[in-house]
């Protein structure tokens, strides 16, 4: 289970005392229990929602449960049970599939390949992949040199590639009319259609979309022999684990069933365990403390491991399209450590005192532990150190760094995840959607919808348009 550890954060003047958390953590629990009893309940009613609390995406909450359930129950022809068959079908047909969408729509799938599937996926052989595709994505931008040059590596017709070279598209997009996804389908139909004919379309091209709109229609038009809809009520970046992030992760032979059941175990444990020990709340009480107290008007996440920083960016858009709103909100900000120890740990150390480090840490690799091992020659100075492993020298970086923040009165607070696998991946992510909400909520800010993105969207048409 996830661990929140923010005993690094009650250092009196410029951090938090535990009686200002235990007097917070009552109202967020009260919140916590609406989510369900108020908020979860009027969905499913489908009750009209006042105009203050529109929109209402609150039908992330019960997903993983809702589709765990169907897929006990009735297996064939479930949600999860047609996402993993479409994986398998993929699998069998391509070698390399690239995934269109942006936002909330994009990021999902990204943060869920770079935290579980193996680090350098791409670069496998298909054996070493068991099938698996490459995955490569798209359309999260409308960058010339990039989008080009993928097209380019998908055009060639390479012997070495499974089935002459065929590759598939997973597009993406709830709208079914954001431009930058919308783009990227046209000239990756385009070449699709180009190199295998529009008979392969039907087969090649597998949509995630509303049930309406413009992408449904060309999904009609094409005749896609799997679609996936993007369930209602659930908001771009809530989507994580429905089709939006689980078909991709499906088509990376990903588990997405321990995701689910991950995340599963996160709703069990905010509605079942007591305070003093409940991580969401814990979290948000720590976060929101240090913002209103301390004014840490930056929020960082520091990542502990390359894969995480996906995750990482994820966050910062749960974050900032939720409550960056009112002219309120933290600025989240990812950084990766030890990386960025050599780039902003100076500012971290000495710079504003307005920031609050929250460390995401992985407590067991994946893989074996390197040695530093002996050098006969010894030129590098580092015999002495011959037995430390890299999780030693990582573990040494963390506590250090913790040390040097906190003696000087600069609050942090620690996020252990077991492992970057699956089932603690489900557990991070929907820990992480439910302190958004009840945050949101706590602030008095509708935690969905982004009203604010529309504008620079009609400016851009507007200057297309001439
Ligand atoms: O969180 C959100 O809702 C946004 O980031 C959307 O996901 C993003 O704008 C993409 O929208 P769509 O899925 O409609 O293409």
């Amino acid at each position: 289970m996830i661990q929140f550890d923010y005993s690094n954060a009650l250092l009196g003047a410029t951090g938090v005392s535990q009686k200002q958390i235990d007097g917070i953590v009552p109202q967020l629990e009260s919140i916590a229990t609406d989510l369900w009893e108020r908020d979860l309940a009027e969905f499913h009613a489908g009750n009209p929602v006042s105009a203050d609390r529109s929109p209402l995406d609150a039908a992330f909450l019960d997903l993983p449960e809702r589709l765990l359930t169907e897929y006990d129950t009735r297996r064939n022809g479930s949600e999860l049970d047609r996402i993993i068959k479409t994986a398998r079908r993929i699998r069998e047909s391509v070698d390399r599939v690239v995934v269109l969408g942006i936002g909330g729509s994009y990021m999902g799938a990204r943060a869920l390949m770079d935290s579980c599937a193996h680090p350098w996926h791409n670069e496998l052989t298909r054996a070493e992949r068991s099938g698996w595709p490459r995955m490569y994505f798209e359309g999260n931008n409308v960058d010339n040199d990039c989008c080009q040059s993928l097209l380019q590596l998908f055009s060639r017709d390479s012997q070495e590639v499974f089935n002459q070279g065929k590759w598939a598209i997973v597009v993406i997009s709830k709208s079914g009319g954001t431009i930058e996804t919308a783009s990227a389908l046209r000239v990756f139909l385009r070449q699709l259609e180009n190199q295998f004919g529009a008979s392969a379309l039907s087969e090649l091209v597998v949509p995630v979309t509303g049930t309406s709109g413009k992408l449904a229609e060309l999904a009609d038009a094409i005749g896609c022999l799997d679609r996936f809809d993007v369930p209602e009520g659930v908001g771009g970046r809530f989507s994580i684990l429905s089709a939006v992030g689980l078909l991709p992760a499906a088509i990376l032979g990903l588990n997405i069933v321990s995701l689910l059941r991950g995340a599963w175990m996160m709703n069990e444990h905010l509605r079942s365990v007591p305070r003093g020990e409940n991580v969401v709340l814990n979290y948000v009480a720590v976060n929101q403390l240090m913002e209103s107290l301390r004014g840490t008007a930056i929020r960082i996440l520091s990542v502990w491991s390359k894969s995480l920083e996906s995750a990482g960016l994820w966050y910062d858009q749960l974050l900032a399209e939720s409550i960056g709103k009112q002219e309120r909100g933290v600025m989240p900000l990812t950084v990766v450590n030890t990386r960025d120890l050599h780039s902003r740990a100076q500012q971290h150390q000495e710079g504003i005192r307005n920031k609050f480090i929250n460390n995401l840490v992985v407590d067991t690799w994946r893989y074996d532990s390197l040695k530093i091992g002996e050098r006969s020659g010894n030129e590098d100075q580092l015999n002495d150190l011959k037995d430390t492993t890299w999780p030693m020298l990582m573990s040494a970086a963390i506590q250090g760094t913790d040390q040097a923040y906190n003696s000087d009165g600069r609050p942090t607070a620690t996020i252990t995840l077991p492992s970057a696998n699956e089932h603690a991946m489900g557990q991070l992510f929907q820990m992480l959607m439910l302190a958004t909400v009840i945050e949101g909520r706590a602030m008095g800010i509708n935690p969905y919808g982004q009203p604010g993105v529309e504008l620079y969207k009609q400016n851009m048409k507007r200057i297309l348009a001439t």
